[in-house]
């Protein structure tokens, strides 16, 4: 099959595309041809093995512990291994897999799901890793607490957004000038356009909250002058704070 690979730590030119042998998934495990992958940073951070601490988390010392990098996918069961009662081949699914930027993909039976009928393989593998990283930020968010959701208009952010309104928080978004329309049309009740707004101490300030509120801070702080994330940092600390964990696992349908 093709796949993507890379066999070094570098910047995009170390992926190359070649052809490398088909796995077939073992107990538990199902194939999946895959229609759409997604990307999120955590691409970033395992094709170029930085930050440094990544490489001694079990990800590979010198060179990437897995040969096809990729995570989210969305797309038909292919084959399913032995234990695997609730998936059938042809099934239309999406969920997470080691290796997903080949033609197939080895995925626990517990890491993919149905993907509903009305969301394309594209939009569906857009989903799990980002959208899971915003959930568990979020669990115990409840109606009518008040979120700052800083990166509204983000990977994660733009799920934080949607998931704090289906809880009916409130939320006020910070994000880009070209990004307010979106996080308006996700549902934010406010927005702080963080490219005109020169000063996020003074806001934060003003905006300081009871003891039960929170600052999801799902901007991603290794862009220049995070001037909204440091100060989200410095609240966060004398508040309740839920940021995105380095690289929060993907949920499962059994965890
Ligand atoms: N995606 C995941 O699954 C995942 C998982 C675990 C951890 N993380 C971490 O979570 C963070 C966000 O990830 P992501 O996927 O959402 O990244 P992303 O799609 O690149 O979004 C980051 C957001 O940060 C905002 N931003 C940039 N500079 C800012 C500033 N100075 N002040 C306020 N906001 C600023 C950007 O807003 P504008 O676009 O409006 O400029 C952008 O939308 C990253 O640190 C990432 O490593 C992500």
């Amino acid at each position: 099959m093709r796949a993507i690979v890379s066999d070094r730590y570098g910047s995009l030119d170390v992926l190359q595309l070649k052809d490398i042998e088909r796995p077939r998934p073992g107990p538990g495990e199902v194939a999946v041809r895959v229609r759409a992958a997604g990307v999120d940073p955590s691409i970033w951070h395992l094709t170029s093995g930085q930050p440094y601490l990544i490489r001694l988390l079990g990800f590979g010392l010198r060179r990437p512990r897995r040969l096809v990098p990729g995570l989210d996918l969305a797309g038909t069961i292919e084959e399913i291994g032995p234990g695997v009662t609730d998936l059938r081949p042809g099934d239309e699914v999406f969920g997470t897999a080691d290796g997903s930027f080949a033609e197939y993909a080895i995925a626990k039976a517990s890491r993919v799901v149905a993907k509903p009928a009305n969301l394309a393989f594209d939009q569906a593998a857009a989903v799990p890793v980002s959208a899971c990283t915003a959930l568990k930020g979020l669990l115990s968010v409840q109606s009518g607490q008040r979120l700052l959701v800083i990166g509204a208009g983000g990977g994660v952010g733009s799920y934080a957004v949607q998931l704090a309104k289906a809880r009916q928080a409130h939320v006020t978004g910070v994000c880009s000038t070209a990004k307010t329309d979106l996080v308006k049309m996700l549902g934010a009740d406010e927005i702080v356009d963080y490219k005109r707004n020169p000063s996020p101490a003074a806001t934060m300030s003003s905006w300081t909250p009871p003891a039960t509120d929170r600052f999801p801070n799902c901007a991603n702080t290794s862009r220049p002058r995070a001037h909204w994330s440091s100060s989200a940092a410095k609240a966060a600390a004398s508040s309740s704070a839920a940021s995105p964990a380095p690289c929060a696992p993907p949920c499962s349908r059994h965890s």
